[in-house]
């Protein structure tokens, strides 16, 4: 899959279930990108697509867990086996089903299949910068961190402290993995969509 065939996927799932998803998406690859490319190791264009199609199971409808294994489903469907993983680990940064913020609309037994699939899935540095990505997306503007945790935590009532600690871990590897300030690498003042 390359980046117009991505952008293609993600404009027909927003025209499925418009919301500002689609907006959180685009900007969630234009940091995975960004933070790829100041790596030696990581392709920006494997990033960027990663990040654009993280939440593409939302196409399917308003959902909360469902998105994550709706998303897996699709990209398995498609033959794109490292975007299927991308979109169940995204949401997991310690491995955790119980740590998934909002609805657990899937069924008892598929909860079950994704809590042991999350026990050996191996994390690469892709699974990481899209967790880290999600967590720093606003819908069209980069977000300070914190910011963006108040913000789900204002949402939804909760945000696990764990989850928390994970995330802004997660920021300092990637600081010190490119030499940047993430902040001043993704021009958080002046960029936007
Ligand atoms: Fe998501």
């Amino acid at each position: 899959m390359n980046r117009t065939q991505a952008e293609k996927l993600l404009l027909a799932a927003v025209k499925c279930n418009p919301g500002l998803w689609g907006e959180h998406s685009r900007t969630a690859a234009y940091i995975a990108e960004t933070i790829a490319d100041a790596c030696d190791d990581l392709d920006g264009e494997s990033a960027f697509i990663m990040g654009l199609l993280h939440d593409i199971g939302r196409k399917f409808g308003v959902s909360g867990l469902k998105h994550v294994v709706d998303g897996y489903a699709y990209m398995t469907e498609l033959g794109e086996e490292g975007i299927a993983k991308i979109c169940l680990t995204h949401s997991f940064n310690n491995r955790k089903l119980n740590e998934y913020i909002g609805r657990i609309d899937i069924p008892v037994q598929q909860q079950e299949w994704l809590s042991s699939y999350l026990k050996v899935v191996q994390y690469d540095d892709y699974d990481r910068l899209i967790q880290l990505c999600d967590a720093l997306a606003g819908n069209g503007h980069v977000m300070k961190l914190e910011e963006r945790m108040l913000d789900v935590k204002k949402r939804y009532g909760y945000y696990p402290q764990a989850k928390w600690d994970t995330n802004c871990k997660l920021k300092e590897y990637f600081e010190r993995k490119t030499g940047w300030n993430l902040y001043e690498l993704l021009q958080k003042e002046t960029w936007h969509l």
